[in-house]
């Protein structure tokens, strides 16, 4: 089964990636698969060029060179509303949702996002309201939120803002999930539930996962990139990683 999937065609691609801001080169020619069913974690220290990627992957930021395939076509600099209706949805390192509205709210705006393109504008007014709410509580369920639907977004612990979000992103149907350390904050109990809800996110999507958390990483992932300094010092199953000297020297210190 492991040996299938990691098989199997990727859905997106980064050739040769490169981004620079100024005289700074934050993603420096970086190449990567990102395959169905595959939990890929991508680690690095602090200024790695993590969350540039991620920018770059979903549109956020314009490549200065270098491809990004999804499904074998090239997107490289396509805007992030392109990204989402392809089928690339993304969570915020730094949180995002609109704290005075509900959660339902909240939900409901991002499955509004992608309407416009599916056969919802098709339908009349009263039906694709429906169709959007079902949507949303559809994320909400998923993400084990269900309940807190009518709750203020702003009022929920951090942990559960996460996993609103996580709901959020799942709302636009996406087929590949960018997750930046989507675990930032969360005491172990919401870490654990999560853990699982990746897992299973993992088996029907293709999810890039950053995290600092090593354990974690560790414990979860399929496939692991490692990137310093912008480029990518490592790839491989977390095993041979963790045991990969140049690995243990640069960034993992004690921990292998
Ligand atoms: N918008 C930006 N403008 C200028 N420099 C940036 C910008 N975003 C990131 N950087 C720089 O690019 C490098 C990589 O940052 P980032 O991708 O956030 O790393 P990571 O997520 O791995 O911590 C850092 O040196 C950071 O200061
Ligand atoms: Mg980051």
């Amino acid at each position: 089964m492991a040996e299938l999937r990691v098989a199997s065609a990727p859905l997106l691609e980064a050739k040769g990636l490169v981004r620079n801001f100024g005289g700074l080169a934050a993603v420096r020619d970086v190449s990567l698969s990102l395959r169905p069913g595959t939990l890929h974690a991508v680690i690095g220290p602090n200024g790695a060029g993590k969350s540039t990627l991620v920018n770059l992957l979903s549109g956020h930021l314009v490549p200065t060179s270098g491809k990004i395939l999804f499904e074998g076509r090239d997107v490289a600099g396509e805007p992030p509303w392109r990204m989402t209706q392809l089928g690339i949805g993304r969570s915020f390192q730094r949180t995002n949702l609109l704290t005075s509205l509900t959660v339902l709210e909240n939900v409901r705006l991002a499955a509004q996002a992608v309407s416009a393109v599916s056969g919802l504008r098709m339908l009349r007014p009263a039906s694709r309201e429906k169709q959007l709410i079902v949507a949303a509580f559809e994320a909400l369920e998923r993400v084990g939120l269900a309940g807190a639907a009518h709750r203020q977004s702003g009022l929920l612990s951090h942990g559960e803002q996460r996993q609103l979000e996580i709901a959020m992103t799942l709302a636009t149907r996406p087929r590949v999930l960018l997750l930046d350390e989507p675990l930032a904050g969360m005491g172990p109990e919401e870490s654990e539930r999560f853990t699982h809800l990746l897992k299973d996110l993992a088996h029907e999507h293709a999810v890039l996962l950053i995290e600092h958390d090593m354990d974690f990483v560790f414990a979860v992932a399929d496939w692991m990139t490692v990137m310093v300094d912008g480029t990518v010092l490592a790839e491989g199953h977390p095993a041979d990683v963790r045991a990969n000297p140049e690995v243990q020297r640069a960034y993992l210190g004690g921990h292998a």
